[in-house]
């Protein structure tokens, strides 16, 4: 009797046991930025494709583009000893944390389903810590793309500017058709997102040069100055409440035709296909004006934390599903993004994804792929935030071009 009651409720307890760790193994609980009707949506099938995995979700939402935000929350986070599953992140954010020790390992998971060889090394610079893989790559942006209202386009005379004089005269054009030429948000990540591909159209080795190498001759140059000089020609043209403004109400004044154009990554894409609009008819997406052949990408990527062995399975799982084919590219023609795989066919891609897609492998064959500055994938957060802080206060007439140069060498030297 006694022997039958002990395992009577050791079964129990162990089924209790087993029951408790599917349940805890089943759950991942997700920091990330993506709310805006895009971001959403996108998301959201990432959401369901885990739910599909009987894995479910804890959405740690926490809005600001561009990260800032969520990167200040997931601090506190971390600092209370309370990490979340999983963080969408950018770049040398990754590596910081990876370095501070705060970061799982997924060399199981990459090694059995070949990550190596499907995932660019441009990307793997950034989800690979010390050899070992710790983040899961979801996509490719970019940030030197331009989105036109193709109505106010064609009204213009239709033709996509391919300088940056051309850029100007259209943007003349918008203003004399009574609509606001650029539609921006005042938010330093949007003002650096510009001056990437401002800098950009001025020489892919003078973005090397400032951006990923630091030259104190290039950010203190002659080219830097007519860079912030673009920047002052550019604030003309947005309108009086530009102050503070998200970037995805931004995107839409040019979905509706309020504005002409804005300067922005490829997730505003996923705004216009959200509002079911479509490239080549309702709007067009191109290449900043003297961009073309270079890209300035930044890539999302899942950061994995250390967490407690039970919730090991499904953080390993999720990352599973991320790298996914299916999954990359019902993922990334909902997002604006290109695959973070280059074995992705691009067949259900609109035409600016098969573009985005195609302007990435050719500029990585070229030698024209450069990091972010403004997404985090040029340098890491310090010298990142020092460049902001320069490129914001310029941009709201606070410094001329000149004291901006001055101030942006220095910066980037104390920062360093
Ligand atoms: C991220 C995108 C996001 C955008 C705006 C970028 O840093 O890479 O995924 O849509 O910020 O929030």
């Amino acid at each position: 009797m006694r022997k039958f009651m002990t395992t009577t409720a050791m079964a129990a307890l162990m089924a209790m046991a087993v029951g408790g760790i599917a349940r805890a193994a089943d759950s991942v609980e997700v920091l990330h930025w993506w709310t805006s009707g895009g971001e959403a949506a996108a998301l959201d099938v990432l959401k369901k494709d885990l739910e599909s995995k009987n894995i479910s979700w804890t959405d740690m939402p926490v809005a600001g583009g561009g990260g800032t935000e969520a990167m200040t929350v997931l601090r506190a986070r971390v600092t209370a000893g309370n990490a979340p599953t999983a963080v969408q992140m950018l770049g040398f954010d990754i590596l910081d944390w990876a370095k501070e020790g705060a970061l799982g390992n997924l060399d199981e998971i990459a090694a059995k389903e070949g990550w190596d060889k499907v995932i660019p090394t441009a990307l793997q610079q950034f989800s690979k810590y010390d050899g070992h893989w710790i983040a899961a790559p979801v996509n490719v942006h970019s940030t030197n793309w331009v989105w036109i209202n193709k109505a106010a386009l064609d009204k213009a005379g239709g033709k996509e500017p391919t300088s940056w004089e051309e850029l100007v005269a259209l943007l003349d054009k918008f203003k004399e058709q009574g609509i606001t030429p650029v539609a921006h948000g005042g938010q330093p990540w949007q003002d650096a997102t510009i001056f990437d591909a401002v800098v950009l159209s001025l020489g892919k080795d003078f973005y090397k040069q400032a951006f990923i190498d630091l030259d104190p001759a290039a950010l203190g140059g002659d080219k830097m100055k007519e860079a912030f000089d673009r920047m002052t020609k550019l604030r003309g043209y947005v309108d009086d409440n530009f102050s503070g403004r998200d970037w995805n109400l931004a995107s839409a004044m040019v979905i509706e035709g309020k504005a002409g154009l804005q300067f922005m990554g490829d997730w505003a894409k996923g705004e216009f296909v959200k509002a079911k609009k479509v490239p080549g008819t309702d709007f067009v997406c191109m290449r900043f004006p003297g961009t073309q052949g270079s890209v300035t990408f930044n890539s999302d990527q899942f950061a994995m934390f250390k967490v407690a062995a039970d919730k090991v399975p499904a953080q390993l799982q999720m990352a599973s599903a991320i790298e996914s084919p299916t999954f990359q590219s019902a993922f990334n023609v909902v997002k604006g993004s290109a695959p973070a795989r280059t074995d992705v066919p691009d067949t259900d891609f609109d035409a600016c994804g098969k573009k985005a897609i195609k302007d990435l492998a050719d500029a990585n064959a070229s030698g024209s792929l450069y990091g972010s500055m403004a997404h985090g994938h040029a340098n890491p957060a310090s010298v990142k935030n020092a460049i902001y802080d320069v490129v914001t206060r310029q941009f709201n007439g606070e410094l001329s071009s000149e004291e901006a140069v001055k101030e942006l060498a220095a910066a980037v030297e104390a920062a360093k």
